[in-house]
């Protein structure tokens, strides 16, 4: 989608379509009440007849409404201001998206980023509504033969910059909005691909288009030989009952003229987990296709940052790998070495993200980072601890965790901060090897994360289990793209001081 401003007057500016919202009991906003006075009151007469509740994301056409340029106007729910959550401005945006991509419109004009939300100010309104839409829009269809998506006629969206609102501002957020859309779009894409299309080989091909497509970042790829001579024995412990090999995935993005790598990004890229061994009942295992979003979130981060030419340096480390049970899977009590000389009693083949992630951490950490993010599906106890709506948050330096709750907040993408206390930790005890790689029933999360903090001692750290927000289930089964809002929201912090 194309996206502009104007300032132009609303009533006269020729138009396929104008967006305007009304709220409960007739009440219009500041643009409707605008056209209402401009046709003379048609607006709130075809109100009166009772055929729009003003509940959000509810839409109404209207025609030909005498004394405005625009073709159509398109009414659209808002609730009221003291009752419109983020919720509810989600479901506005939402139900404006489908309103749209169904009707006969190439353009229109969009007055919906006036709308009050708590204390948002204009441009995060703007920049959400760009998301939502685009989100909203989004279909994976390219492995269908028909497509479901509506004829769809809309070709550009121009914001009216209502009263006081800076233009450049506007202009920024419009730009900041389609970037972090196209982030998700892309995690969203890469999640929703099958297993047999999407594998270790095929994300390592995506990072070098990505690379292809913007100078400022460069890729390189790790294959099982090498990984062997880097000692890394706990990633490919997971790799080895696999017939397509294992690939260690390294992006650099320049984007600031220090030296320094400021932070690394490490990314679950578990192509599928059928749990290997230690095997996964058959019920949505399908769904295991998703336990490389972790990968895919990093990759659409990294697509953002470039697009926005952000002024950081990031190193991303992607260890991608199926886990299959075979002849030559992992055995549970098999003991390996880890990268860092570690050894590790593999006592559940199904918990294999922390035994690539950990020969990754290991890996990042050679480039001197100063932050580590690592982003994971990681554990189902997350999803039962916090359901879908907030990732689960861990990491050795509480002042990384408040700036990441800090950014999820501010993306609406939200993560809970859960304890990593020293208690824990014993739950991974040994008898045979340095540590087991699985801590009992009780609070798998944070033993999961424990696991992962004794490769990350060095180093500002925080891990995100997204194991419960990285896809949905049921109906509406995909990849959400979550957390790239959060990750791009603070790396542009981080990147602008802000
Ligand atoms: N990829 C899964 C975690 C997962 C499970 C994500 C369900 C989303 C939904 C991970 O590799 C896994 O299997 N974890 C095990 C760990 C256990 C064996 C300690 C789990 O959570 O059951
Ligand atoms: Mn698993
Ligand atoms: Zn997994």
């Amino acid at each position: 989608m194309r996206y502009k401003i104007s300032r132009r007057d609303l009533a006269s500016t020729k138009s396929g379509c104008t967006v305007v919202g009304v709220m409960p009991d007739e009440k219009l906003t500041p643009s409707a009440r605008h056209l209402d006075r401009a046709s003379r009151g048609a607006i709130s007469r075809i109100l009166a007849r009772g055929d729009m509740p003003g509940k959000p994301g509810q839409a109404l056409w209207l025609f030909d409404l005498p004394g405005i340029a625009c073709e159509r106007i398109l009414l659209i729910g808002c609730g009221a201001d003291s009752d419109r959550t983020l919720a509810a401005f989600r479901k506005i945006i939402a139900g404006t998206a489908k309103a749209l991509e169904g009707g006969g419109a190439r353009d229109a004009v969009f007055c919906l980023a006036e709308l009050s939300v708590g204390r948002q100010k204009p441009a995060w309104r703007a920049e959400q509504c760009v998301i939502g839409l685009e989100d909203a829009w989004y279909r994976s269809d390219t492995l269908k033969k028909t497509s479901d998506k509506p004829q769809f006629k809309l070709e550009s969206i121009t914001f009216h910059a209502h009263g006081t609102v800076k233009q450049a501002q506007l202009k920024k957020a419009l730009t900041q909005g389609q970037a972090i859309a196209n982030g998700i779009l892309m995690a969203r894409s890469l999640g929703n691909l099958p297993a047999n299309i999407c594998t270790p080989a095929y994300l390592a091909k995506k990072a070098r288009e990505l690379a292809r497509n913007h100078p400022k970042l460069t890729v390189s790829v790790m294959g099982e030989s090498q990984m062997r001579k880097h000692g890394m024995g706990a990633l490919l412990s997971v790799a080895q009952g696999s017939h397509v090999p294992a690939q260690l995935i390294t992006i650099n993005y320049q984007g600031s003229r220090s030296k320094r790598t400021a932070v690394a990004l490490v990314g679950k890229g578990v192509t599928f987990d059928t749990g290997g061994i230690s095997l996964k009942p058959a019920l949505a295992m399908d769904e295991m296709k998703f336990d490389m979003c972790g990968a895919a979130s990093v990759l659409g981060t990294l697509q953002t940052c470039a697009e926005l030419g952000l002024p950081i340096n990031i190193t991303a480390v992607i260890p991608t790998t199926e886990n299959m049970p075979s002849g030559s899977a992992t055995k549970p009590g098999d003991i390996v070495t880890s990268m860092s000389g570690q050894s590790i009693e593999i006592l559940n083949t199904d918990a294999e993200g922390r035994l690539i992630l950990c020969d990754a951490l290991t890996w990042a950490q050679r480039f001197k980072p100063e932050v580590v993010i690592d982003i994971a599906t990681l554990t189902g106890a997350c999803v039962i601890a916090l359901g879908k709506y907030a990732h689960g948050l861990l990491s050795n330096d509480d002042a990384l965790a408040e700036k990441l709750l800090a950014a999820g907040e501010q993306a609406d993408d939200r993560a809970w901060h859960m304890p990593l206390w020293e208690e824990y930790q014993q739950q991974l005890d040994s008898n045979f090897a340095d540590m087991a790689n699985i801590g009992g029933r009780e609070a798998g999360t944070i033993t999961a994360a424990c696991f992962l903090s004794r490769f990350t001692k060095d180093v500002s750290w925080a891990h995100l289990d997204i194991a419960g927000t990285a896809w949905k289930s049921g109906t509406t089964k995909g990849a959400t793209g979550r957390p790239v809002p959060l990750l791009v929201h603070y790396l542009i912090n981080r990147a602008l001081g802000t």
